[in-house]
């Protein structure tokens, strides 16, 4: 496994599958605003790049991510839509190469919206989903105010996003949202099984048949997460959130994932 330019996001080519490991363990693989740089840097590169044919997106066998790292969302909020983290969000939503990703563990916040990009997810039977954004003050990300709506029907998604409550992975089986649940030990490596697959086909017709298959939704997704972007970083500076976060730092937090 190489390094990305920094060491919380390692990157590894293997025969045509890039992976991407968020690797911050000991914060929950809380996302910063250097590793969303990095990130979004590994995916443009990836996609110019005509050795890489999928991508692998991977945490850890006990976390996937808790999402934001709020001290730094309360130091460095995102201010514009150039900021790493939107940066991020639209390198992956438009990226034309297969998306593989391994969940385990808890994926707070971003860390299930960025789902919604991946076209194929095997979950360890660990995995517990939230998007707790309206009880820190926030609204949705990553166009998931279209496409959790889309995907669970509105009901659910009133569940999810507007009382924030988590899933586990039986039910994100049941609503489409992943493809199979395993044991966590095998998540990573069932991911990359596929992932190969994948790599072993006519690169343009895989590009071209999820070029197909995303385009109903392709501008309608960049409107909406243009449209969110600005919402979400002007309620960053707002009261709700600030002391959302500022509790969080103050170790008041919230249980998100008591599926
Ligand atoms: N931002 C910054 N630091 C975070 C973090 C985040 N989103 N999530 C966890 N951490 C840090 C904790 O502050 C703690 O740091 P410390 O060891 O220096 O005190 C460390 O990671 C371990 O976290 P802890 O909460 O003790 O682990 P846990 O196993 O009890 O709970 C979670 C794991 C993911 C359920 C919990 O950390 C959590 O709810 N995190 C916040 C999720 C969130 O609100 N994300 C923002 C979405 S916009």
């Amino acid at each position: 496994m190489t390094t990305s330019h920094i060491p919380e996001i390692l990157t590894n080519l293997d025969a045509g599958v890039m992976t991407l490991t968020i690797h911050r363990v000991d914060k929950k693989n809380s996302i910063t605003s250097a590793m969303y740089a990095a990130m979004a840097d590994a995916l443009a590169a990836a996609e110019s790049d005509p050795a890489v044919r999928v991508v692998v997106i991977q945490g850890h066998e006990t976390i996937f991510s808790a999402g934001n790292d709020i001290g730094d969302f309360l130091n460095k909020p995102p201010s514009t839509q150039d900021s790493p983290v939107f940066r991020f969000l639209r390198g992956i939503s438009t990226f034309p190469k297969p998306v593989v990703a391994a969940v385990c563990g808890p994926a707070v916040g971003i860390g299930t919206t960025l789902l919604l990009h991946c076209d194929l997810i095997y979950a360890g039977d660990n995995a517990a989903f939230s998007m707790p954004f309206v009880n820190l003050g926030l609204c949705p990300e990553a166009a998931s105010s279209l496409l959790v709506p889309q995907l669970m029907g509105y009901p659910r998604a009133a569940e999810a996003l507007l009382l924030g409550e988590p899933f586990t992975a039986e039910t994100a089986l049941e609503i489409g949202l992943i493809n199979r649940i395993v044991p966590p030990s095998e998540a990573s490596a069932l991911a990359h099984q596929q992932a190969r697959k994948l790599a072993a086909k006519p690169l343009s017709s895989v590009i071209e048949t999820k070029r197909l298959m995303k385009k109903g939704n392709t501008s309608l997704m960049a409107e909406r997460m243009a449209e969110e972007a600005t919402s979400f970083g002007r309620m960053l500076s707002e009261p709700a959130a600030r002391e959302a976060f500022t509790a969080f730092m103050q170790k008041r937090k919230p249980d998100f994932t008591n599926v």
